[in-house]
């Protein structure tokens, strides 16, 4: 028996990195999947974004689990095409259970990381996106009484105002920082908005994951920027980046039962990287 038998989970941002990875494990632990992901490019992104093939590979990585799963191409800064995307998964499945407010962009370096396109563009994808992620999603969760759980992928960046260079720092850099610390918000109203429904809401705080989004030469670039700063974006275990799956496996287990009295909590999946 999975940990997540006859459950159905809604993903945002799936076709690759750390949302596949959630479609991947929650359809392991015997889930159906609503997928969306944007597979598009955003001009303020400087390293190239998901495309329909990523969504594609993921659908069949499900489909290989003997799991079903609804994928769409949706932009949660769309609260239409989310709605959408949750009606058509809702009407093949009959519920919803877990959501994964993943989806997201780094538009934190280059010449477009630092412009006013950046700052807009991650509060809009950051801290919009999940409202209207959760303003969809939370309807027939509620409607059904069935309990269920909601977890917000926020950063390091959430919990701490990181970086030590004024000049190096960008208003990509700005946005997404306040776009994690404002998911924390939400994520705490919520908590408390759905408790009487047993529906549970958590964030997860990742540091540096191995995905396209800081694995790229412009990250790359940018971080050596921060040379001075010495080991500053270095975590406290001996390990540089964490795998998809290390987040994924959070997920799963606090969607579980055996979180089932775990609601309202900031979680770092992070080596140690806030308590250094
Ligand atoms: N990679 C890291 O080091 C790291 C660390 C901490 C937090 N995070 C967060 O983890 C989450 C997942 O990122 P990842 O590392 O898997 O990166 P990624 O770039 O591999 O995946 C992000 C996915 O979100 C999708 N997406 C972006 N904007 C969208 C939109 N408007 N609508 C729908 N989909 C959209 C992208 O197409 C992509 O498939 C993000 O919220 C990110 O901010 C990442």
């Amino acid at each position: 028996m999975g940990k997540l038998e006859q459950k159905v989970a809604f993903i945002t941002g799936a076709a690759r990195g750390q949302g596949r990875a959630h479609a991947v494990k929650m359809a392991q632990e015997g889930a159906d999947i609503i997928a969306v992901d944007l597979c598009a490019q955003i001009e303020s992104v400087e390293y190239p974004m998901a495309t329909p093939d990523d969504l594609a590979e993921t659908v069949k990585l499900v489909e290989d689990q003997d799991r079903r799963i609804v994928a769409q191409q949706a932009d949660v800064r769309s609260r239409e095409a989310l709605q959408a995307a949750v009606d058509a998964g809702v009407a093949e499945f009959g519920q919803l259970d877990i959501v994964v407010a993943n989806a997201g962009i780094a538009p934190i370096f280059g010449e477009t990381g630092d412009g006013p396109d950046a700052w807009r563009d991650a509060i809009d994808v950051l801290l919009t996106g999940v409202y209207y992620t959760l303003d969809v999603a939370v309807p027939p969760m509620v409607e059904r009484d069935m309990g269920g759980s909601i977890v917000i992928t926020s950063s390091t960046a959430g919990l701490k105002g990181l970086g030590r260079n004024l000049a190096a720092t960008t208003a990509g850099m700005v946005g997404y920082t306040a776009a994690k610390h404002g998911v924390v918000g939400l994520m705490r109203l919520y908590a408390n908005l759905l408790a009487p429904y047993r529906i549970r809401v958590n964030s997860l705080h990742p540091t540096g994951v191995n995905t396209p989004m800081i694995v790229n030469e412009s990250f790359a670039r940018f971080v050596e920027q921060f040379a001075d700063e010495g080991n500053a974006l270095e975590n406290a275990l001996p390990v540089e980046l964490i795998e998809p799956e290390d987040i994924a496996n959070a997920a799963a287990w606090l969607c579980s039962d055996e979180a089932r009295y775990i609601t309202g909590v900031t979680l770092p999946v992070d080596a140690g990287f806030t308590v250094r």
